[in-house]
C-alpha cells in the first residue's frame, strides 16, 4: 500500500480521462506552506478521480516528501520551471515578497514550454495585479484570489479578481477549480482588500473569539478538551442555524435571551465592553494594514 501510494505521488500522471470543458487538465501548486498544502489536500480527491492532474513545487523538499508520505495524488517537481512545464494553471502560494520574481520565472517557463494560455493565480494578500502583469510580460494570464483557510474542509470563501482583462473562459476555468473548495465571489482588485479584511482575516478573528469562550468554560470548571469540543459544536450549530434560518442574527439572538434570564445578563456584559464595536474596529485595522502592505 505504501509503495503503491509512493509510486502514485512520484510518477508524472497520465492525461486525465475525463475533464470538464471548464477545467484545466493540470494544476500546479507553487509553495506548499499552510495554504499551498491546504489547496493540495482540498483538490486531491478530484485529482484521484482523474478530473485533473496535480503537481507541486516547494523550496524546502521535506514538505513535498511529507505530502508524498501522506499518499496525496500530487507529483513533486524539482524546480518551478518543471512545474510550469507540467501545469496549465498554477496557484502561487508563496509570500508577497516572492510573488513578482516567481511570476516572472513561471511566465518565462510557460513561454519556454510553448504554452500561450498558461494561467497564474496569486493567493498572496499583497502584490498588485499591475506588478504581476509587469513581471509576466504578457506571457501568461495572471490574476489574484483571496482564499480562507476553511477551504481545507471544502468550506472556503474565495474572492476572484475579474477586471475584464482576462477572457471569460479563463475566469471560468479558475472559478471551476475554486468551486471545488468552496464559494467564489468575483470582484474588482479594489474590492479584494476589503474582502481580505472582512473574510480572509475572519478565521483568525473567529478562532480568537472562540478561544475566549473555551477559556470561559474552563474557568467554569470544564476540562479544556471538553470545553473546546462544546464551543466548536455550539459554533457549528449556530452557523448552520444562521445560514438556514430566515431570521436575522439579531432575531436569532433575541430568541435565546429570555426576559430575566441568564443569556441577557451575559449579553449586557458584552454590550458594556463594546464587543461589537471592537470587532468592527478589528476589521478596519486589518484593512488599513493590508493597504499599507500593498503599497510596498
Ligand atoms: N494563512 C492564511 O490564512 C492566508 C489566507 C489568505 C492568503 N494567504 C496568502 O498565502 C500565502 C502563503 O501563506 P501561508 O500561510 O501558506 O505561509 P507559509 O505557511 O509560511 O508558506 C510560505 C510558502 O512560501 C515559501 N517561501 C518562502 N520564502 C520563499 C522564497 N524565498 N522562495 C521560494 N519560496 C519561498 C515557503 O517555502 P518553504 O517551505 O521552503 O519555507 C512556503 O511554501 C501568502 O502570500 C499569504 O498572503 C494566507
Amino acid at each position: 500500500m505504501t509503495q503503491a501510494t509512493k509510486k502514485r505521488v512520484q510518477d508524472i500522471p497520465s492525461e486525465p480521462a475525463h475533464s470538464s470543458s471548464h477545467m484545466p487538465l493540470s494544476i500546479g501548486i507553487l509553495g506548499c506552506g499552510n495554504m499551498g498544502s491546504a489547496i493540495i489536500k482540498a483538490l486531491s480527491g478530484h485529482a484521484a478521480k482523474g478530473d485533473f492532474r496535480l503537481f507541486a513545487w516547494n523550496r524546502t523538499k521535506e514538505t513535498l516528501e511529507r505530502l508524498a508520505a501522506a499518499g496525496l495524488p500530487v507529483a513533486a517537481c524539482s524546480t518551478p520551471q518543471e512545474l510550469a512545464k507540467h501545469a496549465d494553471m498554477i496557484f502561487l502560494c508563496v509570500k508577497p515578497p516572492q510573488i513578482a520574481d516567481m511570476t516572472a520565472l513561471v511566465a518565462q517557463s510557460f513561454a519556454d514550454a510553448g504554452k500561450r494560455n498558461g494561467i497564474l493565480v496569486s493567493i498572496a494578500a499583497a502584490t498588485s495585479l499591475e506588478a504581476m502583469r509587469k513581471a509576466a510580460g504578457k506571457k501568461c494570464f495572471v490574476t489574484r484570489i483571496m482564499p480562507t483557510t476553511t477551504l481545507a474542509v471544502g468550506q472556503g470563501l474565495f474572492a476572484l479578481v475579474n477586471d475584464g482583462t482576462m477572457p471569460q473562459e479563463v475566469c471560468n476555468q479558475i472559478r471551476s477549480i475554486l468551486l471545488l473548495m468552496g464559494n467564489v465571489y468575483e470582484m474588482s482588485e479594489e474590492k479584494l482588500m476589503l474582502f481580505s479584511a472582512a473574510v480572509g482575516c475572519a478565521p483568525g478573528f473567529i478562532f480568537h473569539l472562540l478561544q475566549g469562550m473555551v477559556d470561559g468554560a474552563v474557568a467554569l470548571g470544564f476540562p479544556r478538551a471538553q470545553a473546546h469540543e462544546m464551543v466548536v459544536g455550539t459554533t457549528l450549530g449556530c452557523a448552520l442555524l444562521a445560514r438556514e434560518s430566515a431570521l436575522s442574527l439579531n432575531e436569532l439572538r433575541d430568541q435565546v435571551t429570555s426576559p430575566g434570564g441568564m443569556t441577557i445578563q451575559g449579553v449586557a456584559v458584552l454590550e458594556r465592553t463594546g464587543c461589537r464595536g471592537h470587532i468592527m474596529d478589528a476589521l478596519e485595522a486589518a484593512y488599513r494594514k493590508g493597504v499599507q502592505l500593498d503599497k510596498k
